[in-house]
C-alpha cells in the first residue's frame, strides 16, 4: 500500500535531524531519494519503500518502533507522569545519548519518541524488561487477557516459601479477585529464598498478592520474559536496545 509523506517530515522522523535542518539538507542537494537528488522539501514519498541517502548512509523508513528496556527501580511505566520519571523520559534520554555516540550535533537532535508507550505496566521498585513501541497491536495481542502471554520474574522474598506455599503458587492463590489465580509455573532459584514464577494473567501488583498470600513478602522484582521475548543478559538496568528483526517476528 502506497502512503505518502512530506521528504523534510520523514527525515525527521528518522532522526535525521531537526525540521529546519532537513530542509536545508535538501535544498542543498544532499539527500538524494531513490538514488535522485531531491531539492524540494514538500516532496511526497512513498514511506513504505522509498530509500534516502544522506551523510553515504541508507535510511528505510519504519512505522513501528520496539525496544528493549532492561527498567531500572524509581522509574514509573507510564508515557507522562508530574511527579515521576517515566520509562519514556529514560528512553528520549537514551535516544539522545545514542544519536550523540553517533557524532550528531545537539542542535540536530531529535527523539521521535511521540506515540511509543510501554506494553504493560511493572512496578515502580520493579526491574527488568520492558517492550516499548508504537505498535498498538502488538501490544493488544501480549497484553489481551484472552491470550495468557507468558511472563516469567525472578522473585526475592523476606523469608522462605514452603513447599505448602509453593504448591499453592502453582495451583492457583486467593488474592481478593472473584477467581484464584491460574495455574503458574514455580521454581526454586540458586539463591535464599529467590524462585522463578511464570504467570499467564496481568493483574494489578499480581506477583507480590501472590506471594503475600502465601506468607513472604517480595523484596526485589525482576521480569525475565514476557512471550517469546527474553531480557537481554547484556542489557544493564536503564540501558535500552532495538529488538532484533527475530525478536519482532517471533513476538508477531
Ligand atoms: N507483578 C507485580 O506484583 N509487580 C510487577 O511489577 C509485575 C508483576
Amino acid at each position: 500500500m502506497i502512503m505518502f509523506m512530506r521528504l523534510d517530515r520523514l527525515l525527521c522522523e528518522m532522526n535525521i535531524g531537526s525540521r529546519s535542518k532537513v530542509k536545508a539538507y535538501i535544498t542543498k542537494g544532499q539527500v538524494l531519494v531513490d538514488g535522485v537528488k531531491a531539492v524540494k522539501p514538500e516532496m511526497q514519498v512513498d514511506e513504505n519503500t522509498v530509500v534516502i541517502r544522506y551523510c553515504g548512509k541508507e535510511y528505510r523508513y519504519r512505522p513501528y518502533v520496539y525496544y528493549m528496556m532492561n527498567k531500572p527501580p524509581g522509574v514509573v511505566s507510564a508515557t507522562f507522569d508530574k511527579k515521576d520519571k517515566t520509562v519514556l523520559d529514560l528512553l528520549r534520554e537514551r535516544l539522545r545519548e545514542q544519536s550523540r555516540e553517533e557524532g550528531m550535533a545537539a542542535e540536530d537532535i531529535t527523539v521521535p519518541v511521540k506515540d511509543i508507550f510501554p506494553v504493560g505496566r511493572l512496578d515502580k521498585d520493579t526491574v527488568g524488561l520492558l517492550l516499548l513501541t508504537n505498535d498498538g497491536e502488538l501490544a493488544h495481542r501480549l497484553l489481551s487477557p484472552k491470550k495468557h502471554v507468558p511472563k516469567t520474574y525472578l522473585v526475592r522474598t523476606d523469608r522462605p516459601v514452603g513447599e505448602e506455599g509453593l504448591t499453592l503458587l502453582t495451583d492457583g492463590v486467593a488474592i481478593g479477585e472473584n477467581e484464584v489465580t491460574l495455574p503458574a509455573k514455580v521454581s526454586v532459584a540458586d539463591e535464599e529464598n529467590t524462585y522463578f514464577i511464570t504467570i499467564t494473567e496481568g493483574k494489578y501488583h499480581q506477583v507480590k498478592r501472590m506471594f503475600q498470600a502465601v506468607g513472604a513478602k517480595v523484596i526485589y522484582l525482576k521480569r525475565l520474559s514476557m512471550g517469546t521475548l527474553m531480557l537481554d543478559e547484556n542489557l544493564r538496568e536503564g540501558q535500552i536496545r532495538e529488538l532484533t528483526e527475530k525478536e519482532v517476528a517471533d513476538l508477531c
